[in-house]
């Protein structure tokens, strides 16, 4: 049985830092566990352009802990009105790498989000000319469509067409969690893949319901029945470059989860990589973690890998059940567990 596994320093393509008080806890939390992260746009107000990225970009290399070593990549996010010239920006910006298209509605801080695909058709034929990556977050939003089945609706009416449409656009569907998002992306070419979070590798729906509702396992999009896991786990596991890691960390105030109208998102980047090696150990793939974490996601974005490593080691350990979280605290995925893996030393 594998004791210690020693990766290449992994990068999260999928994080929220949120912003203000919030962000000086986060920041070394994530740091603390990969050298770099994508960094959602999704705040109030949203980034939409560079300059705003650059400020925000600033803020949190200032929330680094001491000598802590960590890269933010940004995204803006992508609106109605998003200038077809911010594109040039961005493929001239090297800490800015894509868009993120939020259909508006679709989760939280989305109400800016873009309101019909045929509104940024622009914007996406300069992003495939200037070789800048679309991040989805892949789910109708009609109140007709059962949640479930939100993310398989977009496939087949959006993702469908932007993949025909604009076929050497780069795009990553993010956080995946079904069997129809895992095959679309599989039988797409080389410059469509998808970020997985832990959760969507390690639960299936009943978790929400385990003895009473349970509000930390509510994130958009929402986790699916048990099949649809597997799919997952088939896809994370099984070497192709189009499938890495993105936590969709996503924190809320603990009243704000636990509350008559939960936000949705969970806290995982505490123990992020912990996570992810307790879901590949379950299936004996743990030689496939370090593609998975480390070197997939940069390929895909053309970024050098890593050069330092991290070590984990399979130990039980608990991890706290709240961070502090501003003035407030977040409360974790992991709360009530034991972890089998845990992360040792950053070099
Ligand atoms: C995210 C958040 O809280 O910002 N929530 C979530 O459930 N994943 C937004 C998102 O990525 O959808
Ligand atoms: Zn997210």
């Amino acid at each position: 049985m594998i004791q210690t596994l020693v990766l290449t320093r992994p990068d999260d393509f999928h994080v929220h830092l949120r912003d203000g008080v919030g962000l000086n806890a986060l920041v070394p939390i994530t740091a603390a566990q990969f050298e770099r992260a994508l960094v959602m746009p999704n705040l109030k107000p949203p980034v939409t352009t560079v300059a705003m990225a650059a400020a925000y970009r600033d803020r949190i290399l200032a929330a680094r802990a001491p000598g802590q070593s960590f890269s933010p990549l940004m995204t803006l996010y992508l609106t109605d009105r998003t200038p077809v010239d911010e594109v040039a920006r961005v493929a001239d910006a090297d800490f800015v790498v894509g868009f993120k298209y939020y259909p508006a509605g679709a989760t939280t801080n989305s109400d800016s989000g873009v309101t019909a695909l045929a509104n940024i058709y622009k914007v996406l034929e300069a992003m495939q000319k200037h070789g800048v990556v679309l991040c989805i977050h892949g789910e109708v939003t009609h109140a007709e469509v059962d949640v479930f089945d939100r993310e398989a609706r977009f496939v087949d009416d959006q993702l469908a067409q932007i993949v025909r449409d604009f076929p050497a656009l780069k795009v990553v569907v993010e956080h995946i969690t079904t069997t129809e998002a895992a095959q679309f992306v599989s039988a797409a070419g080389p410059n469509v893949a998808a970020t997985i979070t832990p959760q969507h590798l390690l639960y299936n729906r009943n978790a929400i319901f385990t003895g009473g509702i349970r509000p930390h396992f509510y994130c958009l999009p929402i986790l699916k029945r048990e099949s649809h896991r597997q799919s997952l786990m088939d896809v994370a596991t099984s070497g192709s470059a189009k499938f890495f890691l993105g936590t969709d960390s996503a924190p809320h105030a603990k009243g704000t989860k636990e509350n008559a109208c939960g936000c949705a998102g969970c806290f995982t980047a505490h123990a992020a990589m912990e996570l992810y090696a307790g879901a590949f150990d379950a299936v004996g793939a743990l030689d496939k973690l370090d593609d998975f974490a480390s070197r997939f996601g940069a390929a895909f974005y053309g970024l050098p890998r890593n050069t330092g490593t991290v070590t984990l080691k399979r130990e039980s350990w608990t991890p706290p059940s709240e961070f502090a979280f501003g003035t407030d605290s977040v409360v974790a995925l992991t709360v009530g567990q034991t972890l089998d893996w845990k992360l040792e030393t950053a070099q």
